[in-house]
């Protein structure tokens, strides 16, 4: 579903006009479409009707307090990697119960305040932070629920950078190793092991590899069971993929992986939890972006927006394609652009070789299916302001993070005392 749609001719989020929001807030900014974020939740929820589910919003993808919010509204619980995220997740009212921990460095800091707030489960991913933890719980008298996070040795068939299943990732622990570091930790001080989880990649647009490591992971939860571990919940992770064109559908459809995962893990009994990211709100966000100038250059004709690479990372880092469109829509023969950026590096390309029509300076366009990795991996490269975010529910909008000032950006530098002077 799509919730920027066109209505006589000029592209509408869900009931608002987008260039009244940018004559409003001013360019560029990142949009975002409330609906859009319910209906993908419903989705999946629906779709796992069959099991005993917990999702956990991968809180990375957009850490933006109005739409952690409005995940919480929905039921969901968070995923995090840093007490930041968790305090971003607390903060905007999810309950600890509902909460997940991942990441490969886990500090003392961040494990102590975990467990002080009664976190649901550390996916943990080591025996070093397993000893960690366990010393920690035991120091403050409480007991860790812990999941092992297995590495599966499967290729996500994903970009390289975002491929974390095979056995030359940092991730997880080697999936031959994990019944030997779960009889440790039956032994440890602190430590509940309730069950196994595994997070392959990010943007799987593929089923196979899922099954592929699900079915590995559900024969080890066997193994353990018949060891004597009490094994209740599997995690199954993030990773499904979106379209980030607006022709093409859903790549992994969530009725598909549903059934996919009730034959694969559904004999097993467990709570099954799930860590989406993109998959939530990928497809909720824009980034609407003015021209500049068009530039005719010596091979090329350059569009150059005022969007750049620190405020959209993703196509510049991944090569992650990103569709572009005008925000009025238009029927005109196509033209082939380079879509770029002002900050100075070649790389401060968002599209090459892209099928457009005429577009003009003045003009706003927008980057689609940014929700995800787009704002909070942004930075003030080049000193440039972080760009504003703005919700969208029907027909109203509000600024969810406001676009800096100068003084705010150039005030977080401190001189030091021999230059002050
Ligand atoms: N769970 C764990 C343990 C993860 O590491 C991640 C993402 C997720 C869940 C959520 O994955 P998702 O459903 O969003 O694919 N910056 C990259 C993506 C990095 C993903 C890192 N881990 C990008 O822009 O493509």
């Amino acid at each position: 579903m799509n919730f920027f749609e066109y209505r006589d001719g000029e592209m509408c989020a869900e009931n608002v006009k987008v260039s009244d929001i940018a004559n409003d807030v001013g360019t560029p900014f990142y949009l975002y479409s409330s609906a859009s974020i319910g209906y993908q939740f419903s989705q999946l929820k629906n779709a796992f009707n069959n099991l005993d589910l917990l999702i956990c919003y991968a809180v990375k993808a957009n850490t933006n307090q109005a739409v952690i919010k409005t995940l919480a509204a929905l039921g969901a619980g968070a995923d995090v990697v840093s007490e930041g995220e968790m305090r971003r997740a607390l903060n905007a009212g999810i309950s600890p119960e509902k909460i997940v921990y991942s990441g490969v460095a886990k500090t003392i800091l961040e494990m102590t305040f975990a467990l002080n707030q009664g976190i649901y489960q550390f996916n943990v991913e080591s025996g070093p932070e397993l000893y960690q933890l366990s010393e920690i719980a035991s120091v403050l008298g409480k007991t860790a629920n812990i999941t092992f996070r297995v590495n599966p040795d499967v290729d996500a068939k994903t970009h390289a950078k975002i491929s974390t299943g095979k056995s030359e990732n940092k991730f997880g622990v080697p999936w031959t190793n994990v019944r030997k570091i779960c009889a440790k930790a039956s032994e440890l001080p602190g430590i509940k092991l309730v069950g196994l989880d595994l997070h392959i990649g990010s943007q799987i647009t593929d089923l196979q590899p899922y099954e592929e490591a699900y079915t590995r992971v559900a024969e080890l939860i066997q193994d353990l069971r018949t060891e004597g571990h009490e094994i209740t919940r599997f995690d199954l992770g993030g990773g499904i993929g979106i379209a980030h064109d607006e022709d093409n559908d859903q790549p992994i459809h969530p009725t598909e992986y549903a059934k996919m995962v009730e034959r694969v893990v559904g004999h097993l009994d467990c709570q099954i939890i799930l860590e989406p990211g993109r998959y939530l709100v990928g497809n909720a966000g824009i980034l609407v972006s003015k021209v500049v100038y068009v530039k005719e250059g010596g091979s090329r004709k350059f569009l150059i927006v005022d969007a750049a690479m620190n405020d959209l990372i993703r196509p510049s880092m991944y090569d992650a394609y990103h569709s572009i469109v005008p925000i009025i829509r238009s029927d005109d023969k196509r033209e082939l652009y380079d879509v770029v950026g002002p900050v100075c590096e070649s790389g401060d390309t968002f599209a090459t070789n892209r099928q457009m029509p005429p577009i003009k300076s003045d003009e706003l366009v927008a980057i689609r299916s940014v929700g995800a990795y787009g704002a909070v991996m942004s930075s003030t490269y080049n000193t440039r302001l972080l760009i504003p975010e703005v919700l969208v529910k029907d027909n109203k909008f509000a600024v969810v993070r406001p676009r800096p000032t100068y003084n705010e950006i150039i005030g977080l530098d401190k001189l030091p005392s021999w230059l002050s002077e």
